[in-house]
């Protein structure tokens, strides 16, 4: 097995915290930042963008479907990024939610968007801290919840543990992250999918399912969304090759490039993702 690249939580930090505005750009002005599960093989065909975003809404519905997240619920989003999913969850389940992120600027985009929903302020927190150290005690949340985040994490394990440390008993943990399917990849997934999305893993669609039960979960769904995932980076180069502002015309022209070799990689089984639903 070859050695992991590792990136550390600064690196990642640092990444997210400049990156914000770009991302909004192109992606999701309203600053979410996650992949879509398309409906029907021309989702989007005739408007990009407008079947992306339905998509990645989508991923939020699929994942809710079995999780059994009620008003009673106290749910964590870690990785929440700046807070979409988690108000999203709060104003569709009436649940509790709290996020926390690594990012101190996500978590005062999100902490400051509370402004704009003053109904669900007593249901809804944000906080920054690191999804491998917890600030909440044994047992606090009836649900961790977590959008395309783990990958990012160099201590997966740790991340899981800490995931199940928090929950109650008989909880949930639902997720979607990013898998290897393979552990040889080539130089070119190396540098513009590994390296450029700072990360790396040693999770193929199924040995996650081992990590997981090793951590003590029981795994009750297991999606392989890898086709999903092709689809989402083939809408991402058409909306950031067609993004206009002259000044980061260039970064632009680079990153369509580069989500075409994210396309190529899942199509060469070189990277994937997946979405697990498990009980502890
Ligand atoms: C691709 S974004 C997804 C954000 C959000 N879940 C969404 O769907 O919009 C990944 C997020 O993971 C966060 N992140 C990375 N490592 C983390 C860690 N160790 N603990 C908490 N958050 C982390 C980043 O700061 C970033 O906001």
């Amino acid at each position: 097995m070859p050695n992991l690249r590792e990136f550390s939580e600064r690196e990642t930090e640092e990444y997210y915290d400049a990156e914000d505005a770009l991302y909004r750009s192109f992606w999701d002005s309203a600053g979410s930042l996650h992949w879509g599960v398309f409906d029907a093989p021309d989702d989007g065909a005739t408007d990009v963008r407008a079947g992306f975003m339905a998509a990645c809404l989508r991923l939020n519905d699929v994942m809710l479907a079995n999780a059994g997240i009620d008003p009673a619920a106290q749910v964590l989003d870690l990785g929440c990024g700046n807070g979409n999913t988690a108000t999203w969850l709060c104003r569709t389940t009436g649940a509790s939610v709290t996020g926390v992120d690594l990012s101190g600027v996500r978590i005062a985009n999100a902490i400051e968007s509370l402004s704009a929903v003053p109904e669900l302020a007593a249901k809804l927190h944000f906080e920054k801290a690191s999804a491998t150290d917890l600030p909440f005690a044994d047992g606090t949340f009836t649900h961790v919840w977590s959008q395309a985040t783990i990958y990012h994490i160099p201590d997966k394990v740790k991340t899981l543990q800490e995931a199940y440390r928090v929950l109650r008993p008989g909880g949930t943990m639902v997720f979607d992250d990013l898998i290897k399917p393979r552990p040889d990849i080539s130089d070119e997934a190396r540098t513009f999918v590994y390296d450029r999305l700072l990360f790396d893993t040693d999770f193929s669609f199924y040995s996650y399912m081992e990590a997981l039960r090793e951590t003590g979960f029981r795994v009750l769904e297991a999606r392989d969304l890898s086709a999903h995932l092709a689809r989402s980076y083939s809408c991402l180069s058409q909306m950031a090759a067609g993004a206009d502002d002259d000044a980061r015309a260039e970064r632009f022209a680079a990153l369509s490039d580069a989500y075409l070799k994210m396309v190529a990689a899942v199509r060469n089984d070189e990277l994937g993702w997946a979405q697990y639903l498990c009980v502890k």
